[in-house]
């Protein structure tokens, strides 16, 4: 006889290439232990050229998910592949979290939502601004960039090594969006509320270039979207001059909320115990 546990099982999955680095099974599994849900989440490396396969078996319903996350380099790809993008993922052209509806993969991007939420946990009123400083225009940016306008924030500056990515934005995202180059720093920094590092300068121990804050509105709060380490040398840079910070591990852990809902049918919250079992990691698996 089947074991009736096991086909009760709900199962849901991250998709990378490589996918070993990902947290997101720490993350989704403290959340199944703390609603005792009979569910399982688990990294499933998929290379770029078996990802049309991965989709079709996840419509069928033949490998068993009710859906997932994809990270890189997937994200482009699996926004291609689905058959219901929301209004987010079609402006991004870039998803990290499908789910099955009707025999029809939707799909969404949430990493906007946990770039705001976790602002909104670590410093509440930060919206207040009126003018935001976006250093960097990857693939990261874009969600932080759609967020930011979304949220009301009327002049957003997007500052990159390579000015014509940062224009792309602009004209992806619209006349809020101000493209320029990384020299034209102390000019539009003036008065912002908000600076967002969104560049891989400083990640897993990198040098950092000194950035100059003064300009920053007082009381202006400084955020970098790279966890490792947890204290960037752009933060560190910013409490040195007298700004808030807030780190970047939250928009991890808040961006994979609205997945678990989905697929698990509970509101699951971030927690210090969760925050903790992932810096926990980060100690181990630097
Ligand atoms: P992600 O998806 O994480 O955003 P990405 O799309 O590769 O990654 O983007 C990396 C960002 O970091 C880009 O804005 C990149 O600038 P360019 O567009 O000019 O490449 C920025 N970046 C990376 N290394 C940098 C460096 N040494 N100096 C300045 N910017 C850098």
């Amino acid at each position: 006889m089947p074991d009736s546990r096991e086909t009760l099982t709900i199962k849901a999955f991250v998709t990378g290439y490589p996918v070993k680095h990902s947290r997101s099974p720490l993350i989704h599994g403290h959340w199944l232990r703390q609603f005792k849900i009979d569910g399982s989440y688990e990294a499933v490396a998929i290379e770029p050229a078996s990802l049309p396969d991965f989709m079709n078996g996840l419509r069928s319903g033949t490998n068993g998910f009710v859906g997932g996350n994809v990270t890189i380099p997937h994200k482009e790809s699996a926004y291609r592949l689905a058959d219901r993008p929301d209004d987010l993922a079609q402006e991004l052209g870039a998803v990290n979290t499908l789910w099955l509806e009707d025999g029809q993969i939707h799909a969404t991007n949430t990493d906007g939502f946990g770039f705001l939420a976790n602002l909104d946990a670590y410093h509440k009123g930060w919206d207040r601004t009126d003018k935001a400083v976006i250093f960097g225009a990857g693939g990261a940016s874009r969600a932080v960039v759609q967020a930011l306008r979304n949220r009301g924030v009327r002049e957003i500056n997007v500052l990159n090594r390579t000015v014509s990515k940062a224009q792309e934005l602009r004209d992806r995202f619209g006349s809020n969006i101000f493209a320029h180059s990384v020299a034209a720093l102390g000019e539009v920094s003036a008065g912002a509320g908000l600076f967002v590092n969104t560049t891989s300068l400083g990640m897993d121990g990198s040098e950092a270039p000194f950035i100059d804050f003064s300009k920053l509105a007082s009381g202006a709060v400084v955020t970098d979207i790279v966890y490792v380490p947890l204290k960037t040398p752009i933060l560190k840079m910013a409490e040195e001059q007298g700004f808030s910070t807030v780190d970047g591990l939250g928009m991890l852990l808040h961006q994979a909320r609205p997945g678990f809902e989905k697929w698990f049918g509970k509101k699951p919250d971030v927690d210090e115990e969760l925050r903790s079992l992932i810096i926990a990691d980060m100690d181990v698996h630097a």
